[in-house]
């Protein structure tokens, strides 16, 4: 058996808790993050994967400042408690066994590298410092993703990854074939990888009443922004017997709480970040906790944005009118400028809309609700569906997409309700959560058009 018990993150939860004794023997497995030497006395920066903060390990044993940065270590030891020193406590060191060298070719030294250099290492960046924060507060968010829901009763649905429909109509799909065979030959029918879960969980809240998907979607877009990944993480809820007004106010409950939960739970990465990353990043999102998302229709934006010009503003996209599909610029102008927050715009037109999507009385709009915050743009897509099944099978015909969805339409044949849901951008929310200001930057493996290295 190879496995210690003991762990860097266990020894500072015992600190944290007034438990930890002066003296104690420990027993470690990780990597040597630095290892310098005086003379007479030398000091290993040493992490196993298991808590942000490092540990020093304090030697006299001359022999272990030939051990390489980046090597995988045993240390035998004890604790010595320093309250006067900027670490709580040190390991002076009895033993240590080299488990694994680090070649001098380590692509990864010591000095600040460029997130540019990094992507080209993603194997090898999650050890450094912005990384291991960053992963970390990923698994967090994703913790906290479950358990909102979980705590309120929703059912999580494992929708299809591979399937035949184009859930946004948006025809930016990447198609699916089987290795030697024809296309359409393995389904008998056009497969293609999920762009949403969207259609799928709806049929389950029509059972289950409160339910989400959380998981991968992949889009085929063109857009090369520091925004856009060709696969990304979407957390899709859909709720029966709730209005526009319901999803909204969910949406606020739902990202108060897992951003809350992030910073209760990840306080070492977020204060990393908040030095190092986005000065001030914590405030601004306390702020987010504490105030409430504003809400304004499309055509009051429109209004905005129109006045915006007239008073001088330049948007590189300067033709406002309505009916117009709103590009970043104009999104973050009005989150960044007029807000100064999250922003919930609402009552779109029909025609810039997914065919899903509820008609609202004047004909014109559809209730929808888009999640715009500073920095990022949108965040949440949400909308009431048609649950009406003429008006949803007209809109279908119109678009061509009524073959092959005779299911979804069903739901409005069989029992149907009203019913709505959004979809969170998870890489996306974990951008604004952490400051990071390119989505490469917040996957492990990230997906954009022309790079596919790991
Ligand atoms: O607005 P979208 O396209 O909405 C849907 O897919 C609906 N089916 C959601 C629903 O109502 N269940 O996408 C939802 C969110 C966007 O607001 C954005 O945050 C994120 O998904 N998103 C992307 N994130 C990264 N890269 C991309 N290429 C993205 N496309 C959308
Ligand atoms: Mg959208």
């Amino acid at each position: 058996m190879v496995k210690k018990e003991l762990t860097n993150r266990k020894l500072f939860d015992e600190f944290y808790s007034n438990k930890l004794s002066d003296g104690k023997e420990v027993d470690l497995q990780g990597r040597v993050r630095t290892n310098r030497n005086n003379g007479s006395i030398g000091f290993i920066e040493f992490n196993d994967g298991t808590f942000f903060k490092n540990i020093q390990l304090v030697y006299e044993n001359n022999e272990y400042s030939k051990i390489r940065y980046g090597s995988t270590i045993e240390v035998k030891g004890n604790i010595k408690l320093t309250p006067n020193n900027k670490q709580p406590f040190e390991i002076t060191v009895k033993e240590i066994n080299l488990l694994n060298d680090c070649a001098e070719d380590y692509p990864l030294q010591k000095k600040r590298h460029s997130f540019e250099f990094l992507r080209e290492i993603a194997h090898l960046r999650s050890r450094a410092n912005t990384f291991y924060a960053v992963f970390r507060v990923r698994n967090v968010l994703t913790y906290a993703i479950h358990k909102y829901f979980q705590e309120r009763n929703f059912v999580y649905v494992h929708t299809p990854l591979i399937t035949s429909n184009d859930a946004e109509g948006a025809g930016q799909v990447f198609k699916v074939v089987a290795d030697m065979k024809k296309p359409d030959d393995f389904f008998k029918a056009n497969a293609s990888l999920t762009v949403s879960g969207q259609l799928h969980v709806e049929a389950f809240a029509l059972t289950y009443r409160d339910v989400y998907t959380f998981g991968p979607a992949f889009r085929a877009e063109q857009s090369n922004t520091t925004r856009h990944a060709s696969e990304f993480w979407m957390i899709e809820p859909e709720m029966a017997f709730c209005d526009l007004e319901d999803n909204m106010n969910v949406i606020e409950s739902f990202l108060k709480y897992i951003i809350k939960y992030v910073l209760d739970n990840a306080k070492e990465e977020m204060n990393f970040f908040d030095t190092m990353i986005e000065k001030g990043v914590i405030k601004k999102l306390e702020h987010v906790i504490h105030s409430e998302f504003k809400r304004m229709t499309y055509t009051e934006a429109i209004e905005i944005l129109k006045k915006a010009k007239e008073n001088g503003h330049h948007f590189e996209f300067n033709d406002i009118h309505w009916g117009m599909d709103l590009q970043s610029e104009h999104e973050r102008y009005l989150t960044e400028e007029v807000i100064k927050g999250p922003l919930f715009l609402i009552d779109y037109p029909k025609e810039i809309k997914a065919f899903y999507m509820k008609q609202n009385a004047d004909g014109k709009t559809v209730a929808a609700c888009d999640l715009l915050v500073p920095y990022v743009g949108e965040l949440i897509g949400g909308s009431q569906r048609e649950e009406k099944y003429d008006v949803l099978l007209y809109k279908m015909q119109e678009i061509g997409n009524d073959k092959g969805l005779e299911w979804y339409l069903d739901l409005r044949k069989y029992g149907g309700c009203i019913h709505s849901g959004f979809g969170l951008g998870f890489d996306r929310l974990l951008m604004y959560i952490t400051g990071i200001s390119n989505i490469r930057d917040v996957q492990p493996y990230p997906r954009t058009p022309g790079s596919l290295k790991f």
